[in-house]
């Protein structure tokens, strides 16, 4: 498995001393001053403002050659170019101050490709209202997942010259360099787990298996607090899980529950994580139509979410709360053996379904690991993550993740922890009226509604089935895992959706309260 390497660095030097291809400062609409840097930059920087092109709004981009420039000798800038790269004016809310860094940070990486620059240098605003680390933290998000590239299959032709920036320096600029270390730190273990995540889902569906799930989560263990075990085929039978089993049925390769937990210490609450590894989804006997069904090789992102959130809080060391992650992993193909509308299958705890369709098997294989990691792990709250309907592309389109939930706080807590990372959460109902859709004559439930009405909420009703009375919540990303709202750092295809959320819910875990009854 071929995985980016996150390379950014503090540099502790002067600016103008920087010798690489790119020296970049952000600029503040309406402020005229770099903060603490030197002369020569600023003289510079008030040449650009005078001529009226550059006045630091948002997006908005200024490229010189200082070489051509004179500079006072003592601070003359070294670097090839300089790229002055407006901010926009501050916004009053504060997610939105971090979201203009990671657009700038995109934006940097973006213009670094057009140029071809391997070293960039970045210097960092100062009063930009945030945390020194939260600066630092987006920036480095934005820089690097806004230089991912995925060239596995089809390498770019050497007469092309670079594709990607090879290394990206930070500059303090007036901020406190140990708080930027933190900061730089945290967003490139984010960067590079969400940039893994993007890596399996642009894997096709013949790259990235059960099996490569399996090998990912087992190197995943060797890191501190991570132990990894993975559950096989006779593993499932031993256990009765009839969903992920019945799924697999129709597919030669041999279906994994993959399991990972991060452990602090005994008496800190646990949080259990679902996500859907449906490594290609056919439909089975259900058969897709033809058309665009090469995308269903990106069934498998809640799967690779879950993991790869494993990966980030054991780079940055969460405290006050054990994690587990459940991966089921398989493919949903129509073999002669597959699994066919009408049959009922027994899921792990007993409970029976009637199979509608075969292309409703997401559900199926998320209700054995969710039944079977609550039972085993009691966690205080679950959260499961997957590419489970396409009614929610109808419904939301590809802006909003769609949340489902039995616990107010819970759903909040996503909510908030969303906006903070620039993935928007949308609640949808539950209940009863549309639980009663999938009631079945000859079984305890049924897989599918007998219309599509509802679909996003009804296949959620399915998954409530499962959980009992533990804190659940459901993000729904069929729309958003790809082809989310394009953004700087954002590219079409595979966003990685899920892994900053999930890690910033979890870094700011506090026991929830009891649900008050209903
Ligand atoms: N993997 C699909 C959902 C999906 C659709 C993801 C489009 C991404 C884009 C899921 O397994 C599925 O096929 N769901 C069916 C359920 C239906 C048969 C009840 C769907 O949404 O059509
Ligand atoms: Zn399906
Ligand atoms: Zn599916």
């Amino acid at each position: 498995m071929h995985n980016q390497t996150m390379t950014i660095e503090v540099f502790d030097q002067e600016p103008h001393l920087f010798a690489g291809d790119l020296l970049v400062y952000p600029v503040e609409e309406d402020i005229p001053q770099l903060a603490e840097t030197g002369a020569a930059v600023n003289r510079l920087l008030a040449q650009v403002r005078e001529t009226g092109d550059f006045k630091g709004g948002k997006d908005q981009i200024f490229l010189l050659y200082p070489g051509l420039s004179e500079g006072a000798k003592e601070q003359a800038l070294r670097a090839k170019r300089v790229l002055f790269i407006g901010l926009g004016k501050q916004d009053d809310a504060i997610n939105v101050r971090r979201e203009q860094l990671r657009l700038v940070g995109g934006t940097i990486a973006k213009q670094a490709a057009t140029v071809k620059a391997k070293e960039v240098l970045v210097v960092l605003p100062k009063d930009f209202l945030l945390d020194a680390a939260e600066i630092a933290e987006c920036m480095s998000e934005g820089l690097l997942l806004g230089n991912y590239r995925f060239d596995v299959y089809k390498k770019p032709k050497e007469e092309d010259g670079p594709v990607r920036v090879e290394r990206f320096w930070l500059h303090p600029g007036g901020l406190a360099a140990s708080a930027v270390r933190t900061g730089m730190e945290r967003g490139r273990a984010l960067a590079g787990a969400t940039s893994a995540a993007r890596d399996m889902a642009n894997q096709p569906g013949n790259g990235w298996t059960p099996t490569e799930f399996a090998e990912y989560a087992k190197k995943l263990g060797k890191k501190p607090r991570l132990k990894c075990k993975i559950l096989d085929k006779g593993d499932l039978q031993k256990l009765h899980m009839g969903g992920i089993l019945g799924v697999n049925q129709g597919s030669a390769l041999p279906p994994h529950l993959v399991i990972l937990e991060y452990k602090t210490e005994k008496k800190h609450p646990t949080v259990l994580l679902v996500g859907k590894g449906l490594t290609f989804d056919s439909g089975g006997i259900c058969v897709k139509p033809p058309a665009g069904m090469e995308d269903m090789k990106y069934d498998m992102c809640g799967g690779a979410a879950v993991l790869t959130t494993m990966q980030a809080i054991a780079e940055i060391g969460v405290e006050g709360v054990n994690v587990v992650a459940l991966v089921p992993a398989t493919e949903n193909l129509s073999g002669s053996a597959a699994l066919k509308p009408g049959d009922i299958i027994r899921h792990y705890g007993g409970k029976t379904s009637e199979i509608i369709n075969t292309d409703a098997e997401g559900r199926l294989i998320l209700a054995d690991a969710l039944a079977y990691g609550i039972e085993t792990y009691k966690p205080q709250a679950v959260i499961d993550v997957a590419t489970l309907t396409g009614a929610v592309v109808i419904g939301l389109g590809h802006h909003y993740t769609a949340l489902l939930a039995n616990n107010d706080q819970l759903a909040a807590r996503l909510i908030e922890a969303g906006g903070q990372v620039g993935e928007p959460l949308w609640r949808l109902p539950l209940g009863p009226e549309y639980r009663k859709q999938i009631d079945s004559r000859v079984a305890d439930i049924k897989n599918a509604g007998s219309d599509r009405s509802g679909g996003t909420i009804t296949a959620a009703c399915y998954l409530e089935e499962f959980v009992g009375e533990t804190p659940w919540a459901h993000l729904d990303i069929a729309g958003t895992a790809w082809d989310f709202t394009e953004k700087s750092y954002i590219p079409k295809g595979p966003s990685g959706i899920g892994v900053r959320t999930l890690v910033a819910c979890l870094s700011q875990w506090q026991p929830l309260k009891p649900a008050e009854k209903k």
